[in-house]
């Protein structure tokens, strides 16, 4: 878990920091998208990078996927009668909505792939302008765009608060109340990255 889990959250800060750059403007912004196709280069035929990047995020994803199935059903094994009363309060919020957050952020990630990377479902899909897709994709009039947006990226928030405080834990390293530190500050400091672009396009500060 704690292995495929610190690859996804390195590419999440990769990501959100590069997202960041649509602050800078429209040509900064398309031009690193261009560039992501061009990493490598020449030892690398040009987005040879991209697909490595892709089979490896994928690989990570699925292990992630299998090792969370894995625990679960050790779990279960460990105790095959399920609590005939089970008190309401077990674990925090966040530690509760480890499974179905999981679920909640890969159906979200299936929509993010269909409406940025392939344009499927954006309503301009440029393929080689991303600053216009980004614009038109949380553009006022598509508020639900942005609220389905901020729920997902809470739902990641909560992941990966809980995620970085479980890894911390089983590697014993300092205790509890660091590890709960550690794991708000960094989903904290995500959400609040990835969520300033939408934001940003709907209240006209990137147009
Ligand atoms: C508001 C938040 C986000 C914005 C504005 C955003 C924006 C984008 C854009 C513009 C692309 C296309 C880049 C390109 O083709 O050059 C992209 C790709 C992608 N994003 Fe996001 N993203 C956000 C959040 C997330 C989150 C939370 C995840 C994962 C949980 C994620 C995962 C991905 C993946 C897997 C790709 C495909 C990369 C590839 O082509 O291989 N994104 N995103």
């Amino acid at each position: 878990m704690a292995v495929t889990g610190l690859l996804l959250v390195v590419f999440l800060f990769a990501h959100m920091a590069g997202n960041l750059k649509i602050f800078v403007g429209a040509e900064s912004f398309d031009q690193y998208a261009h560039w992501l196709r061009r990493i490598g280069e020449p030892v690398l035929p040009e987005t040879w990078y991209l697909w490595i990047q892709r089979a490896v995020l994928t690989g990570a994803l699925i292990g992630h996927i299998a090792a969370a199935t894995v625990l679960t059903r050790r779990a279960r094994r460990a105790r095959p009668v399920r609590y005939a009363h089970r008190p309401k309060v077990q674990g925090t919020y966040a530690a509760r909505t480890m499974r179905w957050g999981g679920v909640i952020v890969l159906l979200f990630v299936i929509y993010h792939i269909l409406d940025l990377t392939t344009g499927t479902l954006n309503p301009v899909a440029d393929a080689g302008h991303p600053y216009a897709n980004v614009v038109a994709d949380f553009a006022p009039d598509r508020w639900y765009v942005t609220l389905f947006y901020t729920l997902a990226m809470v739902a990641v928030g909560f992941h990966l608060k809980h995620g970085v405080y479980s890894a911390l834990r089983t590697l014993g390293y300092r205790g509890q109340a660091f590890a709960e530190r550690v794991g708000w500050t960094v989903s904290i400091v995500l959400v609040a990255g990835f969520l300033s672009v939408p934001f940003a396009v709907m209240t006209g500060l990137v147009s």
